[in-house]
């Protein structure tokens, strides 16, 4: 049988196309490369939602680093929880470590807040973070963002890595669900 929902039916409209996103990328890569540049650095991609934006970051460094994942989990179905859980951790030690944080979204702030006081528990020498889309009217948590990539309304996304109920990870845009 075939539960997979109907990607015209969910998406009601292309936010970013996938132009658009690759500029940005590169963008972001570009700035990451300059300011890295002479140093070593991990970068530590949040699962799963930040796999395909960490996927064409990393392609566009000019400077090479490490790669370390962690999943986390808030969300219910299209809800943050609040309540974070750790699914998987980061397998390196990152004490003494440049560390980046790359992150899909950020809504209420508390997973990134979450990760940020967890690595930052850890001693790493710095720690930044690089999140693809900012929604900013949502924010519970105050966090600190280094590099955004665009900022959002208050709308659920999917596509580009992101999910709705696990679907829609694969599209090569962004786009709104409707609901
Ligand atoms: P926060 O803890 O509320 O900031 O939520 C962060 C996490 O919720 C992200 O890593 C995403 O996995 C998920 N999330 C928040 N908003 C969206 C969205 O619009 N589409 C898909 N996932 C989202």
């Amino acid at each position: 049988m075939d539960n997979i929902l109907s990607e015209k039916v969910i998406i009601k409209e292309v936010f970013l196309n996938a132009e658009q996103i690759h500029f940005r990328v590169k963008q972001l890569a570009e700035t990451i490369s300059n300011d890295y540049l002479g140093k070593e650095f991990t970068v530590i991609s949040v699962l799963k939602g930040s796999v395909i934006f960490v996927s064409d970051l990393l392609r566009n460094l000019k400077t090479n680093c490490s790669v370390d994942f962690i999943r986390l989990s808030s969300y219910k179905g299209n809800e943050s929880s609040g309540v974070v859980k750790l699914i998987s951790d980061i397998n390196e030690n990152p004490a003494g470590k440049n560390l980046l944080i790359v992150e899909d979204i950020v809504d209420t702030g508390f997973t990134l807040s979450y990760l940020q006081k967890k690595l930052l528990a850890m001693k790493p020498s710095s720690l930044k973070t690089c999140v693809l889309l900012d929604k900013y009217s949502s924010r519970k948590v105050p966090v600190q963002i280094d590099y955004r990539g665009f900022m959002i309304p208050d709308q659920f996304v999917a596509g580009y890595g992101l999910d709705y109920l696990e679907n829609y990870r694969g599209l090569p845009y962004i786009g709104i669900i409707s609901r």
